[in-house]
């Protein structure tokens, strides 16, 4: 940072200096704070606790933001508020956007039309916005104490995994038009997330979100290992 700036014009050398990073830092999150309450709070939990009951999860409006720095990768977190893409096939709560699966059907139908497309930030505000989110880590503790051990698998073993042993696949995609859409899409999970959350939700989602209707499948340390590294493959693939 000193030597990229060192390169540059004296004056704002000198400038800069007068300015603490620290104080800098703060005034850059100050601003990413402000625009979060005045266009994000409306609809994300931006302070938590997570909803204590099934309605409320219901009700939710956006996905909770409050543990953004335990959760996310931040480069795609930045990226992503410029360019917003659909993640949960079927919204916010896909029991609102849900046509029910005709007999000849495999999955249920998305009703897009019913979908809004999400804000989308200029560039300068996605930094600071994301600069704010990734300072709220209330879990730093719980994600230190996750280990991700690095395991070889066939991808054919994984979709086995993921498809038929666990039937992950009921309710996640796994590729594009392929799985269920009552939960976020999962074949972009590895750009999107944190390895250690990814494991760490999978091993118990109620622990981050008390009343999800994701099942708590008490996966051994083995199966985790092995989905995180699932996912990572899907990720490469797509
Ligand atoms: C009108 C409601 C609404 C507003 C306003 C809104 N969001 Fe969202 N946000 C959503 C919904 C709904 C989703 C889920 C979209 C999906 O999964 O496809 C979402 C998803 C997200 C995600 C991805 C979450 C995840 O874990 O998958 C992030 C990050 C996010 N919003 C940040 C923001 C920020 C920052 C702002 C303010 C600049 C904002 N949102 C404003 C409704 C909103
Ligand atoms: C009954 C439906 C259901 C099943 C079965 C299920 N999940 Fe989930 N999963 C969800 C829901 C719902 C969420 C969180 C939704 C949200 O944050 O909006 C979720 C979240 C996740 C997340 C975090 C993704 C993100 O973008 O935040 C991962 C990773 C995940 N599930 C993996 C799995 C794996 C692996 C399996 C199989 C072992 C599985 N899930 C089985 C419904 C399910």
């Amino acid at each position: 940072m000193r030597a990229a700036i060192s390169i540059g014009c004296g004056l704002l050398l000198a400038a800069l200096w007068a300015v603490p990073p620290m104080v800098a830092n703060a005034a850059g999150d100050a601003a990413g704070s402000a625009l979060l309450a005045e266009q994000c709070a409306g609809c994300h939990n931006l302070t938590g606790p997570a909803p204590d009951t099934v309605q409320a999860v219901r009700a939710r409006k956006g996905p909770d933001l409050f543990y953004a720095g335990d959760k996310y990768r931040a480069e795609w977190l930045t990226e992503w508020l410029q360019k917003p893409t659909r993640i949960r096939p079927g919204g916010a709560f896909y029991g609102d956007h849900i046509v029910p699966s005709q007999a000849t059907d495999k999955w249920d139908q998305i009703d897009t039309a019913s979908l809004p497309d999400h804000p989308a930030l200029s560039a300068p505000d996605a930094r600071a916005v994301s600069a704010a989110l990734m300072a709220n880590t209330p879990y730093a503790e719980r994600i230190a104490t996750v280990t991700v051990e690095p395991v070889s698998l066939p991808i054919f073993m994984g979709d086995m995994l993921f498809d038929k042993f666990k039937g992950c696949i009921a309710c996640h995609q796994s590729g594009k038009d392929y799985g269920g859409f009552s939960g976020p899409e999962l074949y972009t999970a590895a750009d999107r997330l944190n390895p250690r959350f990814i494991y760490s939700y999978m091993q118990n989602p109620q622990a981050w979100d008390p009343k999800i209707w994701m099942p708590n499948m008490n996966l051994a340390a083995a199966d985790l290992n092995k989905l995180v590294r699932y996912l990572q493959m899907i990720a490469e693939e797509e």
